[in-house]
């Protein structure tokens, strides 16, 4: 067979891409989430590997089985995912794909609580650690590639070019997850690549094609490197 350097352009990288929610835990049996599926993680995981990549996905818990051809590290919060993302380290290019829960409860309960005459738990709130940030500024072994996503319900462009800023990642992957597109959770997607360079817009299509075309231009950003 054929299979050299054509079909295989991204062989001998090193990849990780986190996907997925995270679940905070409240006490043993309550946790904090949210509606993210996993889908465009999973897909780019796959459609990066399909590549010659070799892939870690950092996966919170969804309801997809863990790809084929793909090494894969199951984590329920925000802490265990940054621990997992630099356990994966190092690589040459990092996807954060995961919606990871902004906030955890400050000191999540060891027994489940209990409910106590109409006096209601004080649940108090603690941030998470920024993954994508935090991976973005590492000083030593920094991905060549970091590439974060901006899940956005309006002024998806400004609000995108601003993270892109703020977290010092090189790529910005920008979507409107309004409910009444249908993207969080759902099968299609529109997205936005902002870099230093500019802003391109994809069509509306399939998570499985965003990942594809995706993969296709980290394939190329690498070409030649
Ligand atoms: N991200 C991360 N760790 C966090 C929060 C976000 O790695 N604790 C990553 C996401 O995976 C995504 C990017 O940062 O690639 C942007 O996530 P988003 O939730 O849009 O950004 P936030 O900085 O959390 O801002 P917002 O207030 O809009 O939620
Ligand atoms: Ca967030």
């Amino acid at each position: 067979f054929f299979d050299g350097a054509e079909n295989k352009p991204l062989a001998g990288r090193k990849m990780i891409v986190t996907a997925g929610p995270t679940h905070e835990p409240i006490d043993p049996v309550r946790y904090i989430a949210n509606r993210s599926s996993g889908k465009q993680g999973y897909a780019i995981a796959r459609a990066l590997a399909k590549l010659g990549a070799a892939v870690t996905l950092v996966s919170g818990p969804t309801r997809l089985p863990e790809p084929e051809g793909v090494t894969s590290v199951q984590v329920e919060s925000a802490k265990d995912m940054l621990a997992a993302t630099e356990a994966a380290l190092p690589a040459d290019a990092a996807i954060f794909a995961a919606a990871v829960a902004d906030w955890r409860v400050a000191s999540a309960a060891d027994q489940k609580i209990k409910k106590q005459d109409g006096d209601l738990p004080d649940l108090k709130l603690a941030e998470n650690p920024d993954i994508l940030a935090t991976i973005s500024q590492l000083s030593e072994g920094r991905p060549n590639l970091v590439v974060g996503f901006a899940a956005e319900t309006q002024n998806v462009l400004e609000n995108a070019r601003l993270k892109l800023g703020r977290k010092k990642c090189d790529w910005i992957i920008a979507n409107d997850v309004s409910p009444e597109t249908g993207t969080f959770g759902g099968d299609d997607n529109r997205v936005h690549i902002l870099n230093g360079e500019g802003n391109q817009t994809l069509p509306l299509m399939s998570k499985e094609d965003v990942a594809t075309a995706l993969a296709a231009r980290i394939a190329e950003f690498f070409h030649g490197k």
